[in-house]
Formats: structure tokens, C-alpha cells, sequence
């Protein structure tokens, strides 16, 4: 039998590296992997040595028979995605295991960097997320590179740890993985640092060789409707930072009296949230959730949650792992609707989305009587305004293609419609993506050629989406860049060590 990935996988693709035959897919430097949902084993291919467990950050990896019934179901989609796969197809090799391996070059380099400057190369990274911590990681392999990372918050590693969901035990021990980086001796951390306020850009460019921006995307994307700013409408990124603990989150309040919470956007934030308002005090007691959060929901009155999505189920945002995971916990139904019914039916070519679709056409339409707390799926609703109403709120919305209006009632309505970066002082910025404006890493300026010793990964970098392994190589690409640029003479020299220490230890001090 051979090994597994399930609903936990987070594209980190250590795992493609480790596996000694080349089963995993699709790897970094194939076309399927920028959109995956989740890489798969192909069951032909795979030996069942286990080498891809002991690489996965996030234990979503295991052999085919020990698997628990709840991820039985993987069994059969990793062999329908390895069937599915146009590349696999396009070999017409009798073995897939022959397939060229991924090049191997950014994963390990070179010991040293090649620098025209000296020897020691030193790099600033702002934010502490996977992104910035993968970046360590790929630049600690150079034995004379130090890494000094600044994070504004008390407590490090970002959405890792102030976005994942408490109950997704298995995705949140990826900090192990970050731990083993900060334990580098050529790694230091400074807490408590916001760069931009409490240090500038331009001082952490004269302090390191290279700064690498990895700030994530800090805030919400807004609907852009009227109401949104009424009381009792918040956003789903304020309601997972709060029930995460995040320090600047905490004596937040969310109204748990109301029966029904409404979710604008479909994507699998959407869900975390859903499946947090609707758990049983129960299920969160063993997780990492927050004291105040896990106290709140003891005392909650939801009993509904509905998730609105303006576009039909063939564009639903959410990934089918999560929406198993979901299906498997809570009792899930889909708003009755003939042109969503029609699209169920309908299929796709696509291999997950028509498993999506087949998972959504098995849910009911209502909900049996007496089945406690439950999760509603709506399509074709384009949300118009957010007005006062008899259960606290309405959501007035337009059916999406017939156009005819549509009043939701809510208590409580949170906008899930991704996030957004925030412009870094003294760096420019693309408002219209959210990010700042980069070729592979390298930050460009107004005049749209590279700035000098300054790179960009993560969120801040592509925008909002993609899973925690997603930024390992989008990581490796910027690192890429600046090993190049290093080799090439093109990162700036710096004042003298002593000098710039010196300088940096009184602007931290304040
Ligand atoms: C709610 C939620 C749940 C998720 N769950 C999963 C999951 O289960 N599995 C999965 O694979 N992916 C998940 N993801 C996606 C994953 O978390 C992201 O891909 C990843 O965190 C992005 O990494 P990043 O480093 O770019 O940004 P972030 O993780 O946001 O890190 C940015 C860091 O920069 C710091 N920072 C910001 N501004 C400054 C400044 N001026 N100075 C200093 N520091 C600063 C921030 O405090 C933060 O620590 C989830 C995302 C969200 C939003
Ligand atoms: N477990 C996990 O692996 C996990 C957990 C959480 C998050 N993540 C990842 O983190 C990233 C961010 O997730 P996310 O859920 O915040 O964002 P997302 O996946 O981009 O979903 C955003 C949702 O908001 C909708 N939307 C956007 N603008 C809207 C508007 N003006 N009006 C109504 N609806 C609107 C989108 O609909 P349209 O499609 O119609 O635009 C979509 O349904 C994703 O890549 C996600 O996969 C992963």
C-alpha cells in the first residue's frame, strides 16, 4: 500500500525532495504547482518508504493502511489526481517514477556565498511569518550569512500561529519547524520591533548588506458596501487574531449571543470560521485557542452559520480538503437554488472541483430537525448593503445572475473577502495588488529597476493567498535573487561592523 497526503498538506513540497523515486506531485518546478490544493502520492510510483513523513512539516503524510477512517477518503483522491495529472499522462512512460526530478539547485547551495564585499554577508528580515522563516532557513545553508529577523508583535511566526485554527493541530506544529531556524547561532530575533515606526527602512538597509521585506498582508479587503462599518459587522481576519490570542486582538468582543452569524466569501478563512462558531465547547478545550475566546464560545447562542459566496459552487474558494474536514465535523447543508442545482449536476473537467461539486450535490438542501448547530452554503448572492433589522442586522443582496433582491437576516456578520498588504514607509508600493512591486524577489522602484539590496517574499510579495509551504518557495526564489546579486557585486557595501552595531542597538533601545 502505498504512503498518503491528506487534508493538512501545506505545499511546503519538502516531501518532493525527500521522496527517493520521485512520487510526489506536482513538484515546485512543475506547472500544477502554483494552484494546487494539495500535492498527491502516485500510488504507482511510491516504494512506502516513509522518507516523505519524516519531511512533512505538518504530519499530512501517511501509509495508505494506517490511515484513520476520517482520511480514508485520500486514498482514492491521490490516485485521481496522479491519474488526472496531464503530466503523468503526457510521459506515456510505463514508469511515472521516471519523470525528471526537480532541480535540486535551490534547495541546496552552494556553503558559501561568493561575495565581492568581505566575507560576512548580513540580511535584515521584517516579519517573522513562514515566509520570513523559510527565507532564513534557505539563507542560514550559507555558512557566512547571519540573519537578524524584526517582528513587530511579542510572539513570532505570524498566520502560522495567529491565523492557523487551534484545532488544526497538525498545521500549527510547522513552528517546531521554525523553532529549529531560530535556534541557529547565526539568527537572532528581535521582538517588539516594528520597522517603519520604530526603526526606518532606510536604517535597516545602513545596518545589513540586504533587508528582506516579509510583512505579510496585514490587514482586510473591505466589500465596499454601505453598512459594513455598522455595529455588529466585523471582519473574519479581526475574529481569527482574537480567537488565536494575537497580544494587539486581545479584550476584542464579538456579539455569540445572536442565533445566526452570516459570513460574506467562501474561501477556506470562511470556513475556519464557521467551524470555529459552530463547535461544541468540547471540541476546542484540548486546542491552542485563547482562554477568552474558548470562555466566549462556552456561553454562545449560534446555531446557524451561512457562508455567502456572490459566484456559483464551480468558483467556490474554499479547497476540497477543508471542505471535507468540515462535512466530516458539522452538519453542512447548501441553499436550495435551480441554477447552483444545475452547476452541481454540470461537473467539471477539473478533477477537484468536480469532487467539489460531487461533495456539495451529496450535502442536503435543509437541515434534518434536531441536528444542533449547522453550516449553510449560499451561491448567487452578491451582497448590496448591510442595514439594521429584526435580528440585529440584514444583509440586503442581489440573486447574482436573475437579480432579484434577497434579504438575509444576521446577528452578526463577518466579511471574509481575503487581505490585503499595507504599504512599508520608504518602500513603494502597488495599491492596486496590495504588494510591493517586485521581479522575482527583487523590490523595483519608481523608476522600475531593482532597488539595491532589497527583496520582497510572502504575502507582501504575491498577494494574499497560498498555503504556509506555498511561501517556502517563493522564498527560495527571492533567495535565488540575492545570492545572484550578492555573487555579481550588486548588493551595496555598509558603514564598519562596530559603526553600524552601534547604531542599531540605540535605535532599538528607543
Ligand atoms: C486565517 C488563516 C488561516 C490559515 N490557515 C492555514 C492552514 O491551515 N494551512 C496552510 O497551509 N496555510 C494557512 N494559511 C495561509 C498561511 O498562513 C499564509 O500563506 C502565510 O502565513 C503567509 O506568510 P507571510 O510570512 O507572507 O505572512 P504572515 O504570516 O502574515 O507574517 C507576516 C509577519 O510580519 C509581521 N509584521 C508585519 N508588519 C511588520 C512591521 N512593520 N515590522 C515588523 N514586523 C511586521 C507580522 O506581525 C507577521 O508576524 C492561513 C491564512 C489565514 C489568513
Ligand atoms: N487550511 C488552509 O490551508 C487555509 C486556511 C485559511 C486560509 N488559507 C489560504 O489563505 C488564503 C486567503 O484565504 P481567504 O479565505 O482569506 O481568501 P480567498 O481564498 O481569496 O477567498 C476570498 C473570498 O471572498 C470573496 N470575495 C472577494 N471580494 C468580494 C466581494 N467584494 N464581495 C463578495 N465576496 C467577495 C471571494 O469570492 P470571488 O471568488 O467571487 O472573488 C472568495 O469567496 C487562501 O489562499 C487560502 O487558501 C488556507
Amino acid at each position: 500500500m502505498p504512503h498518503v497526503i491528506t487534508q493538512s498538506c501545506c505545499s511546503d513540497a519538502s516531501c518532493t525532495f525527500a521522496c527517493p523515486v520521485n512520487a510526489i506531485h506536482p513538484t515546485p518546478d512543475e506547472p500544477g504547482f502554483a494552484t494546487a490544493e494539495m500535492l498527491y502520492v502516485d500510488p504507482d510510483t511510491c516504494v512506502d518508504c516513509g522518507a516523505c513523513v519524516t519531511a512533512c512539516p505538518v504530519e499530512a503524510i501517511g501509509p495508505a493502511h494506517r490511515l484513520p477512517a476520517e482520511h480514508k477518503v485520500y486514498i482514492e483522491i491521490n490516485r485521481a489526481l496522479s491519474a488526472a495529472d496531464p503530466a503523468n499522462a503526457a510521459l506515456d512512460n510505463p514508469d511515472p517514477g521516471s519523470r525528471s526530478r526537480p532541480p535540486m539547485a535551490l534547495a541546496v547551495p552552494p556553503k558559501r556565498l561568493r561575495s565581492r564585499e568581505g566575507d560576512e554577508v548580513s540580511v535584515g528580515i521584517v516579519g517573522s511569518g513562514p515566509a520570513a522563516m523559510y527565507a532564513a532557513d534557505e539563507l542560514l545553508r550559507y555558512g557566512n550569512v547571519t540573519v537578524d529577523v524584526y517582528e513587530k508583535l511579542s510572539v513570532p511566526y505570524g498566520l502560522a500561529r495567529f491565523g492557523v485554527a487551534p484545532d488544526h493541530k497538525r498545521t500549527r506544529r510547522v513552528s517546531e519547524l521554525f523553532d529549529v531556524v531560530s535556534k541557529d547561532p547565526r539568527f537572532h530575533m528581535h521582538l517588539n520591533t516594528t520597522i517603519g515606526t520604530d526603526v526606518t527602512i532606510e536604517q535597516l538597509r545602513e545596518r545589513h548588506d540586504a533587508v528582506v521585506i516579509a510583512v505579510g498582508a496585514s490587514t482586510d479587503r473591505k466589500i465596499g458596501i454601505e453598512g459594513e462599518d455598522l455595529p455588529g459587522v466585523g471582519s473574519a481576519t479581526d475574529f481569527v487574531a482574537w480567537y488565536n490570542g494575537r497580544p494587539d486582538h486581545t479584550g476584542e468582543t464579538f456579539d455569540l449571543s445572536q442565533k445566526r452569524v452570516v459570513i460574506v466569501g467562501n474561501g477556506n478563512v470562511a470556513l475556519d470560521a464557521a467551524r470555529i462558531l459552530t463547535a461544541e465547547p468540547h471540541e476546542l478545550d484540548d486546542t491552542t485557542i485563547a482562554p477568552e475566546a474558548l470562555a466566549a464560545l462556552a456561553e454562545s447562542q449560534v446555531e446557524e452559520v451561512l457562508i455567502v459566496a456572490r459566484r456559483g459552487p464551480e468558483h467556490s474558494a474554499f479547497t476540497l480538503p477543508e471542505m471535507l474536514g468540515l462535512t466530516d465535523e458539522r452538519t453542512v447543508t447548501v441553499d436550495p437554488d435551480p441554477e447552483v442545482a444545475e452547476s452541481l449536476a454540470a461537473g467539471s473537467d477539473s478533477e477537484l472541483v468536480a469532487r467539489k461539486l460531487a461533495l456539495l450535490e451529496s450535502l442536503p438542501t435543509t437541515p434534518t430537525v434536531g441536528e444542533g448547530r449547522r453550516v449553510r452554503m449560499r451561491y448567487l448572492t452578491t451582497p448590496a448593503t448591510i442595514e439594521t433589522g429584526d435580528e440585529g442586522l440584514v444583509l440586503r443582496a442581489k440573486h447574482t445572475t436573475t437579480g432579484e433582491d434577497l434579504e438575509l437576516p444576521a446577528g452578526l456578520v463577518l466579511t471574509s473577502v481575503g487581505y490585503r498588504g499595507r504599504p512599508v514607509p520608504g518602500l513603494p508600493f502597488d495599491e492596486q495588488r496590495g504588494v510591493l512591486p517586485n521581479k522575482s524577489g527583487r523590490v523595483l522602484g519608481e523608476d522600475g529597476e531593482p532597488l539595491p539590496g532589497v527583496y520582497v517574499t510572502g504575502w507582501i510579495k504575491r498577494g494574499p493567498n497560498g498555503f504556509i509551504g506555498t511561501n517556502k518557495t517563493d522564498s527560495q526564489e527571492t533567495v535565488a535573487a540575492f545570492a545572484a546579486d550578492v555573487a555579481l557585486g550588486v548588493v551595496t557595501s555598509r558603514p564598519a561592523p562596530r559603526e553600524r552595531g552601534g547604531r542599531l542597538a540605540k535605535l532599538l533601545r528607543g
